[in-house]
């Protein structure tokens, strides 16, 4: 099989950039396709698989990659993190363990002891990677419990004198509820805090639900601070919640697994003033750090509490060394991949100062977007430093308007409702790939599309 992985990176990403964005295709037309073609009964020349694997995903995916994705956080992939994770799968490398994989481990905690400082966190900070923003986040749940109740690991929930509560706004991540249905607080432990006109973290309510509900019995354990909330961008502040915490002896979580990257930058950086006080961090690599999922990261200054939530001990697997520390005994996963390296490669390859470039780019692209949207009429509707914009205008159906934005292939964007307001459309710029001409010429084909078919998009009252 001949397979240069640098020239098809390279003819992929202009093919994609001149190519459609947005898939149109029926379940029942993939499964047929399927069906009539892989009964699994006998081999097939592995070219021919990959060769119609591959035009089934140039053809039947959003394409993450493009340059007008303007979307959820997937970003944009670098050709270093694309080598990285071809040559994982090909040594195989088991990163349970330190004398499975001396050299992986070590790369590992090399790359996040960099990343660690520059959060300002102390070089004792115990951090891995993990599948992703989730299980980061599960990870500082089931620490911060452990922690505050040295009874949780062996009597359970059941042992605990106090129902435990975790505070957060309705603009965290919603992977929270799933994790307090998981460690079995139940999802009603999510206390939610109001926010401020820019759905911020609104102190005072913090403060009032955290001391009734100390007078109702209840023992709250963990506030969440978001550096960078999913739907608009906001940054809870960060500084307050640290003081709020450390008064209240409450366990400070930022949930920074988009935004935390702008900690390299230092046109950015001062939005995440705070963090260096968080008893942990959340921060995805394959957000704005440019890699392929799934590449997430889990700090915790608390390394004693993480070894005593995570503590394991086997005969099967190989002894434990002074060298360094087994990953299966200090995280939720057990076999793991090496997550690290794409990371480690790209970032080696870039050097800071290019990654730093790369970060202030999307960030320009960002205000480019924000003033060009309004400048076209548009209102935008959250306010953040970080490359997000939610806009809409009055009428709009937001749903219509991107099945149209779909159709003519102008970009991928998504929808997303404040409060019970109506829904308005959400662009995040991801790629860094995205230009000054490619924002433009979306905002263009953006004004063609309501203005003079203006009924279609409009309701009417
Ligand atoms: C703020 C925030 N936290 C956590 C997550 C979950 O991350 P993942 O999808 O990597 O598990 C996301 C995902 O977008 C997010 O935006």
């Amino acid at each position: 099989m001949r397979f240069d992985l640098r020239s098809h990176a390279a003819a992929l990403e202009s093919d994609i950039a001149s190519g459609a964005i947005v898939p149109t295709v029926t379940p029942q037309e993939i499964r047929d396709y399927l069906g009539s073609r892989y009964d699994f009964t006998g081999p097939m020349p592995l070219d021919d698989v990959v060769a119609d694997v591959e035009q089934m995903m140039r053809k039947w995916h959003v394409q993450i990659t493009h340059p007008r994705y303007f979307g959820l956080f997937n970003p944009s992939v670098t050709l270093a993190s694309i080598v990285a994770d071809t040559l994982v799968a090909m040594y195989n490398p088991q990163l349970a363990t330190w004398r499975t994989s001396p050299a992986a481990n070590e790369i590992e905690r090399h790359t996040l002891a960099w990343l660690t400082a520059k959060f300002g966190l102390p070089a004792t900070t115990m951090a891995n990677f993990t599948s992703g923003g989730a299980e980061a986040n599960l990870s500082a749940v089931i620490v911060a419990l452990t922690r505050a109740f040295p009874e949780y690991g062996e009597g359970g929930l059941r042992s605990l004198s106090a129902a435990p509560a975790i505070y957060l706004t309705r603009e965290a991540h919603d992977s929270f509820s799933k994790i307090a249905h998981m460690t079995g607080i139940g999802r009603r432990a999510l206390r939610t805090v109001a926010t401020d006109r820019d759905l911020k973290m609104d102190l005072d309510d913090l403060a009032r639900r955290v001391a009734e509900d100390r007078r109702n019995g209840l023992a709250p354990v963990m506030v969440v601070g978001t550096a960078g909330t999913t739907a608009a961008g906001a940054i809870d502040p960060l500084p307050d919640l640290a003081r709020f915490c450390r008064a209240q002896s409450l366990w400070f979580h930022v949930d920074a697994a988009w935004g935390g990257a702008a900690i390299i930058s230092p046109r950015l950086r001062g939005h995440l003033a705070g963090i260096d006080q968080a008893d942990s961090i959340t921060c995805d690599a394959h957000k704005w750090f440019s890699v392929p999922m799934g590449a997430g990261m889990f700090f915790c200054r608390h390394a004693d509490a993480v070894g005593d939530a995570f503590r394991a001990r086997t005969a099967y697997m190989p002894g434990t060394t002074d060298a360094g520390v087994d990953p299966y005994t200090t995280s939720v996963q057990w076999s793991r991949r090496f997550i690290g390296l794409k990371l480690f490669l790209a970032l080696a390859q870039h050097g800071e100062s290019r990654y730093v470039a790369m970060i202030e780019h999307q960030a320009r692209m960002g205000d480019l977007l924000r003033e060009s949207v309004e400048r076209a009429g548009w209102r935008v509707v959250n306010n953040t430093p970080l490359p997000l914009v939610c806009f809409t205008r009055d009428g709009l159906v937001a749903s219509t308007f991107l099945a149209d934005l779909y159709e003519r292939q102008i970009a991928w964007m998504s929808e997303v409702r404040f409060g019970d307001g109506v829904p308005v459309v959400r662009a995040c710029v991801t790629s860094f790939r995205t230009t000054a001409r490619d924002i433009e010429q979306v905002v263009r084909e953006m004004s063609v599309l309501v203005v003079p078919r203006k009924r279609d998009h409009e309701v009417t009252v």
